[in-house]
Parts: structure tokens; C-alpha cells; sequence
């Protein structure tokens, strides 16, 4: 990856680290779960309001590292509207995105694709994955931890 990429990048990571999009408790979600990864301690929990098949609203609270807290944020943005099966499908991309660098066309011109470096460092792809692994155990009812 060349320099003037990887500042962009970093930048688009620090932006939604400090000022995270979709935060705090939704207070008529439907569904909601919790990541916790336990190399850190860190934790986040996930909210989701679903209605019929769509997801109408997706927030997160807690606290986690630059890379955990971006990657919430993007998947709170990400994950707005989508029904059950495309947020299914969007995890799926998602994870091979940060575990194998594979950018889908889902992630071409998001800030998501920010996030595709992390493949270079495997211990903060669990980091990266947390709030998605959330969502993804939120939209099929666990109300449950998840250390994925
Ligand atoms: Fe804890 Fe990244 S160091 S989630």
C-alpha cells in the first residue's frame, strides 16, 4: 500500500475512532447484543431496530480501541436499511475483508475499505470483527456475548 493511501486511511480510522457515528443506547431497539473480546477487556453492545425484514436503525455503545470503535461506527453507517439477508451477506464481506484484504464491491468507496490493512496485522482483526460478530448474533436474536 502506498504512503499517501495508508494516511488516508489512518485519517478515515482516527475520524470515526474520536467521533463515532451511531452512538449510544437505542431505546426502542428489537434486538441487541454484546462483543467482547478478551485479549483487551474491551466490549461494545450492538442495537438493533428491526422492522419486518429491514434493519430501520443500528447504534452501539462502549469502549474499545481506535479499530474497533471505527469498525462500529462504519457498521452502524453500513448497516442502516439493509434487510436480514444483506446484512448477512455484508458481515460475510466484511470479514473477509480485514482477514484476507478482499475488498467486495459493497466496500468500494467506503470507508470500510479503511479497514482493509488490518489483514496485515492478525491481532487486530478480532478488533475489527467485534461489533460486526455483534450485529451478526443481534439480527438473529442472541442476546448474548459474543468473543469472536
Ligand atoms: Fe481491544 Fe482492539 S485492543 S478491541
Amino acid at each position: 500500500m502506498n504512503p499517501e493511501l495508508r494516511d488516508l486511511y489512518q485519517d478515515v480510522i482516527l475520524s470515526h475512532s474520536k467521533r463515532p457515528h451511531n452512538f449510544g443506547k437505542l431505546e426502542d431497539a428489537t434486538q441487541t447484543s454484546h462483543g467482547y473480546n478478551p485479549l483487551c477487556g474491551d466490549n461494545i453492545r450492538v442495537f438493533v431496530k428491526r422492522v419486518g425484514d429491514r434493519l430501520e436503525s443500528v447504534t452501539f455503545e462502549g469502549t474499545g480501541c481506535a479499530i474497533s470503535t471505527a469498525s462500529a461506527s462504519i457498521m452502524t453507517d453500513m448497516m442502516r436499511g439493509l434487510t436480514v439477508a444483506e446484512a448477512e451477506t455484508l458481515v460475510e464481506e466484511f470479514k473477509s475483508l480485514v482477514t484476507a484484504g478482499t475488498v467486495a464491491d459493497s466496500f468500494e468507496d467506503s470507508d470500510a475499505s479503511a479497514l482493509a490493512g488490518v489483514h496485515e496485522y492478525p491481532v487486530r482483526i478480532k478488533c475489527a470483527t467485534l461489533a460486526w460478530n455483534a450485529i451478526a448474533a443481534a439480527i438473529h436474536g442472541k442476546n448474548e456475548t459474543t468473543t469472536e
